[in-house]
């Protein structure tokens, strides 16, 4: 399987499919084992400090996601953490990340071609631009959240983005009670 991701890899270092390759330095890959995570994490883009560091979730989303983790009785080092859309998107001349617009049908073969190697049994789906690329585009997270969705061959578990919790402060304890739910679905706590 790693043999396979790290040539999915090396095609997407080399994708053209939308203008932010011009601007792509490497692709953002999770260092966490495939092979054994108890679950895939699904995001939107990578952001300024993902594209530094190479990893996603590595900003400050990503602190929020690794506190939501200890809810669920995993660290990163169980999970295996990827997004719908490869590169940044920015705004502002450089300085601003944007949601993703077009780039999510340029990009999002390559998320179905890498669940397609790890086949996981179990996807969290993190805010509605990745339920709606997995799901289909009536899913909306507003509805959706902390349920079950069972897909051809694995489950769905849509959450909202860690983000959302840092500007709408009031999901910070929805968030962490559905973590502490996919926890005891994953027989973690
Ligand atoms: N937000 C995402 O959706 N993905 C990342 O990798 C970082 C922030």
């Amino acid at each position: 399987m790693l043999k396979e991701l790290d040539l999915l890899y090396e095609e997407i270092a080399r994708c053209r499919n939308c203008p932010l390759a011009l601007e792509r330095v490497n692709p953002v890959r999770d260092k966490g084992c495939p092979e054994t995570a108890a679950v895939v994490f699904v995001g939107e883009a990578p952001g300024a400090n993902e594209v530094k560091h190479g990893i996603p979730f590595a900003g400050e989303a990503g602190k929020k996601l690794n506190t939501y983790l200890a809810e669920a009785g995993l660290t990163r080092n169980d999970v295996y953490v990827t997004n719908v859309v490869r590169c940044r998107p920015t705004a502002n001349g450089g300085r601003r990340n944007r949601t993703p617009g077009r780039e999510i049908q340029a990009c999002g073969g390559w998320l179905k071609r890498e669940l397609d190697i790890i086949r996981p049994k179990m996807i969290v789906t993190l805010g509605n631009i990745a339920l709606k690329w997995l799901c289909g585009k009536n899913c909306v997270i507003g509805d959706r959240h902390g349920g079950l969705i069972r897909m051809d061959g694995f489950q769905v578990f849509p959450m909202y983005h860690p983000a959302a919790a840092i500007y709408k402060r009031d999901l910070d304890a929805l968030i962490r009670s559905e973590f502490r739910q996919l926890g005891r679905i994953l027989g973690r706590n």
